[in-house]
């Protein structure tokens, strides 16, 4: 049995630790699930909502290209494209918008956010989870490995496939499934969620002598060194098990507990842990920038493959609406 998985990165500037145990792990290794057609791109449409600077956006999409390669993602097992290469999404996010309530996109937790922070919404913004619902759903994806936050914009899309089908007594489209990576929360340097808008990020390219810098910075209790610290909770022992085997988390578990070892001591075995885990990564990310014909050529493609799936779901949609 095949299975089409689908997923997206907001190209939004440098990866975190949020970005990576969040989504884009989980993305790589689902590339060894017997019968899995993985399918990833890059949201330059999305990314368009917040960034508004061509040559910074140019920049964005072409690192988290470079990202995905230099963290494993095997072309010759995912198709790798740019959302804009496939401009068929926008006609079928049309046809979605006019089966799906405004109620619908108002209950948004994302949108609701947003407006909570005080940002003035672009129609975009408002419009967002409809063309995400086109991405899904235009390569008929039956899983869709995302963060948390993401959740709801599936939930969002099977209801969107839903009305569809039903308002035009087909079966063009599939309902897909949401699929949470192991690790789906990663704290901030602050213990909230990691994100780029908090600025509480640890990222991926940082080389040891950044790593420590941002490490040593992240804000612990004053609970003294001899006295017994509780991991649970606790920013650094949950960064830590994020890279760790169970039996090096357990031995570091019973260290906090025991008490006669500082947070600091824990920051410092993170320190290493981040920098070893993320050494290839930051080799092979040299290599392929070196390279800039080949991330083309990735890119090339899969965008060819991408669009011919598109297409042909598109093609059905219009069909059932009457307008082909
Ligand atoms: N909204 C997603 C994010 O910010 C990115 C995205 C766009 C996406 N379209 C998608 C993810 C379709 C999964 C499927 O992370």
């Amino acid at each position: 049995m095949t299975v089409r998985i689908l997923s997206g990165i907001q190209p939004s500037g440098k990866l975190h630790l949020g970005n990576y145990f969040g989504a884009m792990k989980h993305h790589i290794e689902l590339q060894g699930v017997p019968g899995a057609e993985p399918f990833y791109f890059i949201a330059d449409f999305h990314a368009l909502t917040t960034v508004q600077d061509a040559a910074r956006l140019r920049e964005y999409v072409r690192d988290a290209a470079v990202d995905y390669l230099a963290l494993g993602l095997d072309p010759g097992r995912s198709v790798l494209f740019r959302q804009s290469d496939v401009p068929e999404v926008q006609e079928l996010a049309w046809l979605l918008a006019t089966v799906t309530g405004m109620g619908l996109l108002e209950r948004a937790h994302s949108y609701k956010d947003k407006l909570a922070k005080g940002i003035k919404p672009s129609v975009g913004l408002f419009y967002y989870p409809v063309l995400m619902a086109a991405d899904i759903l235009i390569y008929k994806a039956g899983w869709v490995p995302v963060g948390e936050d993401q959740i709801q914009h599936i939930e969002m899309t099977q209801d969107m496939a839903g009305y569809f089908n039903q308002t035009y007594k087909t079966n063009v489209f599939v309902r897909p499934e949401g699929k949470l990576s192991a690790t789906p929360r990663v704290p901030g340097t602050d213990g909230e969620k990691m994100s780029k808008s908090y600025g509480n990020t640890i990222d991926l390219q940082s080389d040891e002598k950044e790593l420590k810098k941002v490490i040593m910075s992240i804000k612990t209790d004053s609970t003294p060194v001899e006295a017994p610290k509780n991991p649970d909770k606790e920013t650094v022992f949950a960064l830590y098990s994020l890279f760790a085997t169970p039996q090096e988390r357990e031995a570091l578990a019973a260290r906090y507990r025991a008490g006669g070892m500082g947070y600091g001591e824990a920051k410092k075995l993170l320190v290493e842990k981040a920098a070893s885990h993320f050494a290839d990564y930051r080799r092979r990310r040299q290599e392929i920038v070196a390279n800039p014909g080949y991330v083309d050529d990735v890119l090339r493609t899969g965008a060819e493959r991408a669009r011919a799936v598109a297409r042909q779901t598109l093609d059905e949609a219009m069909r059932a609406c009457g307008l082909r």
